[in-house]
């Protein structure tokens, strides 16, 4: 039984209220809220070698409570779903393909996902499976799910900032007999919640948004099929893909202002999407939550929440760089999600398909005000 029904925390309240409580087990007197992180390697086992905690390789009681919180974000009205942590979220995104596929099976991957899945695709293919790719936008997976066991979706993509319809391809997958797997690292469970439009995982980076100050590697898998998911358990044993106690326990601490941190920087996402959009010369500005966004219907459907991620293209890439250069506020950095607003020229890493002048720009919690003048100011700079 799950910790929430065990404390009463109602499974239709309010996502403040479910992320400061998520995980939090049943008081105990004179211990804190949530306990501290267990450094252990290994536990007293007398007798029988018998969990729950064995081994630390295998469980740990923090990476219980985390996730139980994860689960109840995810998947707050469901009790059958199974969430499991991981040292990164590429360890999460393995643990799924590499434990779901075998050889001579074929799976669909995003072609504009994030940077690190063709390095998954070629290894994928080392071991004999069939990879297809389709772009994240425009259903054109259905082209390429005939015989697939897997589809993996990532939406919004990282970094153009598509949309995909959840519901739609989890119903024709299914027909088809695939699974389907989302990375909702750019939503975060707040933004979006896979599983209860339909999807068989929801897997994703908490190295951003979730743990939000950029100081955490975590990934996280989660899954209602019960042999799908001890599949995924067996691969994080074997790989030892596992997140440290110190890092499960910051993670945790940090889903307590989930809500706060999401609401406060996704709006200023809108805000700086909005101002960009307004600048006379045509940017391309991507934003899901911007209404004239080509994603936006197809994410209004969705979506609760719509990222603190934008993106945009400035007309050269030494636009770009004097524009990174001209920001006061915004650090020039990858990764994205944190406090701390960030923003990279996104072809420095070769590895997307986007235009040189493209900025990936992730918007953090300093007051939007100060934010919009920032970037304006250094549009202007920039411009000279
Ligand atoms: C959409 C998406 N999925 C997965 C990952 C991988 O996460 P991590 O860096 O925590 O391994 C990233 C990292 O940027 C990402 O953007």
């Amino acid at each position: 039984m799950s910790d929430r029904r065990a404390q009463g925390l109602p499974s239709g309240g309010g996502d403040g209220t479910r992320a400061v409580r998520a995980g939090l087990p049943e008081p105990v007197k004179y211990e804190p809220t949530l306990p501290g992180p267990v450094f252990a390697a290994h536990y007293h086992l007398p007798g029988e070698p018998t969990g729950p905690y064995t081994y630390g390789r295998d469980e740990n009681p923090t990476w219980t409570h985390l996730e139980r919180a994860i689960g109840e974000l995810e998947a707050p009205a469901e009790d059958g779903v199974e969430t499991l942590v991981f040292a990164s979220g590429m360890a999460a995104t393995s643990s799924v393909l590499f434990s779901q596929l075998r050889a001579g099976d074929a799976v669909v991957l995003p072609s504009d996902g994030y940077q690190a899945l063709p390095l998954v695709r070629a290894q994928l293919e080392a071991y004999g499976i069939e990879v297809r790719t389709a772009p994240t936008g425009g259903d054109t997976q259905l082209g390429v799910l005939d015989g697939a066991k897997l589809l993996w979706i990532e939406t919004p993509s990282n970094p153009g900032l598509d949309v995909c319809d959840i519901r739609r391809l989890v119903s024709e997958a299914h027909a088809r007999g695939a699974l389907v797997a989302v990375d909702n690292t750019l939503a975060t469970p707040l933004g979006q919640r896979p599983l209860e439009l339909g999807a068989d995982f929801s897997v994703a980076s908490g190295t951003k948004q979730l743990t939000g100050h950029g100081d955490v590697l975590l990934g996280y898998v989660a899954g209602r099929d019960a042999e799908a998911m001890a599949a995924v358990r067996r691969w994080r044993k074997i790989a030892g893909a596992i997140p440290g106690p110190m890092e499960a326990w910051l993670a945790h601490r940090s889903l307590a202002t989930l809500h706060l941190r999401v609401e406060r920087q996704n709006a200023t996402a809108l805000a700086v999407a909005e101002a960009l959009r307004d600048w006379p010369e045509e940017l391309g500005v991507r934003y899901p939550g911007l209404p004239d966004d080509p994603s936006h219907l197809v994410a209004s459907r969705q979506m609760r929440r719509y990222g603190c991620v934008v993106s945009f293209t400035l007309p050269t890439r030494a636009r770009a760089e004097r524009f990174l250069d001209a920001l006061r506020l915004v650090d020039d950095a990858t990764s994205f999600g944190g406090v701390r607003s960030t923003a990279e020229r996104r072809g420095r890493w070769g590895g997307d398909a986007v235009p040189e002048g493209f900025i990936r720009m992730s918007v953090g919690a300093e007051d939007p005000e100060d934010l919009v003048a920032d970037v304006l100011s250094a549009l202007d700079q920039s411009a000279q």
